[in-house]
């Protein structure tokens, strides 16, 4: 039976006593010392007769599967995926390194991007800019931070697998910074990739897909199959006699400050996975089994039905990069980017079969109502303000303008003098709720819609126009602000509950943080302004050594650095190498962001015909949607 069938058939009956064997809670230290249950999978498996490559790295055992399941069928499900992972371990052409490498994806000859050809290793030039600057050498600054960067590689049984999130050699309390975030990884992935350099990458991606779903526990309660881990840190533990065994131990929020669950990790990490495809040519990794299913388990995470009426991901406070109370729970505008980009990276990878086909369309139906929803409700522009000043309440009806009850009063005045006169500036709010519009600019939404078109090429054009009218507050001394404007006075009290790191114009709270250049760089050359974005690197470049790589900037044009900032902060060392990168070989960056999709728009055309609200047609579409 080959693993498709296998995970098919997943619900046969099962006698109960395998079952709660599978399921069994031990602590993961139990795991640890006791010899006989060292057969578990990647985090507690011993270096010593361990094969270094990942791709061994599956082991079969009954508790290989989320434990602490109560409802009897889903846990045989979750076990059987779990052997499919093990068996794809096998069926995979990834493990002869002499398999050529080029794919055939869903019969389309797929053409790897030559590495070779990668621009940026030219020798040193002198950087002199528009204002007079003679900069460090140009190279001098990046063959520091490719220094560091390598510096901040860890490895697992002698095998590089992420790179650390600061590494300052000063600081004595690194706290969790010496573990490996999935988030922040990610620019340190693509400036590895545009580099040549795969491995890493590879490794990576296969063993936090070891760590998916690894029990996580909170006060006793376990969350949903398929979540993948906020960091995790590789921890060497002593054996009898003088033997030591390396071992990966993921934190899914368990220990982080707040005690949330990272959603954005898994999102991340599929973002990552097409990146990996598209730069390298290697397709494999994504067609294996294993990969494929956790693709689905994290699509089907946060896909799952609930009580919430909006085609929006809802969410706690904390759940992504911003990862402590910032009041950015419900609906915020990072999360839906990044699932929208996680979805449509899932429709390219999952491979179509019978068994497949439901999720594929429902993660279309998904990017249908998403981007439809996003567009018509978290778009302000001038004329939308005015429209919400004007606002009536207590609508009660199905053709309701303000459908979400929002109470004009919360057009704030900082929002009036601050939106640009121009119909061609705008921006995609931080989060809307039942009447709650939370008209803060966050950064990372923004630039995540742009690269996913998210946004209508309007809207995306409007959003870099905004950045650009509003450079001084938005990048100011360093690019760029995470948020604008800072909640001050009683706002930071209630909404922060009093946090001394976020304090106004600071850390999360406004404060400027320069590894989200490298998405920015991106936007731009998507919407072909890349001297927007090297205005950006020039200044940033200015900086970033001198003040030894810092994590963020504060005041209110991120003058300072960070009261509280580390520095040699590795995400802000690979934004800087990744956006010089991208700006040195446009072609490849254009292979990781996404074009307007019109099937999708179609499929929603249709939805709200039905509803007898628009005709149905590719063309309608385009018309109706593509504002
Ligand atoms: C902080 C940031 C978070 C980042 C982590 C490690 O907690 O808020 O986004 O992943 O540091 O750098």
């Amino acid at each position: 039976m080959n693993a498709i069938t296998f995970l098919g058939n997943s619900t046969m009956m099962i006698p109960s006593q395998c079952i709660l064997r599978a399921f069994t809670r031990i602590s993961p230290s139990k795991y640890i010392r006791d010899p006989a249950l060292r057969s578990y999978p990647s985090r507690f498996s011993s270096c010593v007769n361990q094969n270094k490559n990942p791709d061994s790295n599956r082991i079969l055992t009954p508790t290989n599967a989320v434990p602490f399941c109560t409802d009897r069928q889903s846990s045989v499900t979750a076990q059987v995926v779990s052997e499919a992972r093990s068996l794809s371990a096998s069926t995979t052409c990834a493990n002869d390194p002499t398999v050529d490498r080029i794919y055939t994806k869903n019969g389309l000859n797929v053409k790897p991007l030559d590495l070779n050809k990668l621009k940026g290793d030219e020798k040193d030039e002198e950087v002199i800019n528009g204002d007079g600057y003679e900069g460090i050498k140009s190279n001098e600054t990046e063959e520091e931070a490719w220094r560091l960067l390598r510096d901040s590689v860890v490895t697992y049984c002698d095998s590089p697998v992420g790179t650390m999130a600061a590494k300052d050699p000063t600081d004595t309390m690194p706290s969790n910074y010496d573990q490996v975030f999935i988030r922040d990884f990610v620019p340190s992935a693509l400036a590895f990739l545009l580099k040549g350099e795969s491995e890493i990458v590879r490794n990576f991606l296969l063993h936090t897909l070891q760590l998916q779903s690894w029990e996580k526990t909170v006060d006793c309660y376990s969350p949903g199959q398929g979540l993948m881990p906020a960091s995790f840190k590789v921890r060497t533990l002593p054996l009898e006699e003088d033997k030591f065994e390396e071992v990966l131990d993921p934190d899914f929020g368990e220990a982080a400050i707040g005690r949330v669950a990272p959603v954005d990790s898994g999102l991340w990490w599929i973002i990552l996975l097409r990146a990996y495809g598209k730069i390298t040519g290697d397709y494999s990794l994504q067609e294996r089994i294993d990969v494929q299913t956790g693709i689905k388990m994290i699509a089907n995470l946060c896909l799952a039905d609930g009580f919430d009426m909006f085609p929006t991901l809802l969410v706690t406070d904390g759940s992504c990069m911003i990862d402590r109370r910032m009041g950015i729970h419900g609906h915020p505008l990072e999360i839906q980017a990044l699932f929208y980009s996680a979805l449509r990276s899932s429709r390219e990878m999952i491979t179509v079969n019978d068994s497949s086909k439901n999720i594929i369309k429902t993660i279309s139906n998904r990017l249908s109502a998403l981007s439809f929803h996003i567009r018509e409700n978290y778009w302000v522009d001038k004329n939308k303000i005015n429209e919400i000043y004007r606002y009536k309440t207590e609508e009660y009806s199905m053709d309701a303008t303000n459908k979400f009850n929002i109470y004009p009063e919360q057009v704030s005045p900082w929002l009036m003098d601050w939106v640009p006169e121009s119909s061609d500036c705008g921006f995609l709010i931080g989060n809307l709720q039942p009447a709650h519009m939370d008209f803060r600019f966050f950064t990372l939404g923004n630039l995540l819609s742009i690269i996913s078109s998210l946004g209508t090429p309007k809207q995306n054009q409007a959003i870099l126009n905004l950045i650009e009218e509003k450079w001084d507050d938005l990048v100011g001394h360093m690019p760029l602000k995470i948020c604008y404007p800072a909640l001050e006075s009683s706002e930071w009290h209630i909404i922060t509950g009093s946090d001394p790191k976020n304090t106004p114009w600071s850390y999360h709270n406004g404060g400027s943080w320069p590894t989200l250049l490298w998405q920015f760089t991106l936007a731009c050359i998507k919407m072909g302004r890349p001297e927007l974005a090297e205005k950006a690197v020039t200044l940033a470049e200015k900086r970033l050594q001198a003040d030894r790589w810092p994590e963020y900037y504060d005041t209110r044009n991120g003058k300072f650095i960070g009261k509280q900032s580390r520095l040699y902060q590795t995400w802000t060392i690979a934004g800087f190498l990744t956006s010089k990168q991208l700006l040195q070989n446009p072609e490849i960056a254009s292979s990781l962001f996404w074009e307007e999709d019109l099937e999708l728009l179609e499929t929603c055309v249709c939805v709200l015909t039905k509803a007898g609200r628009k005709k149905c047609s590719r063309a309608a579409a385009k018309s109706q949607i593509l504002i």
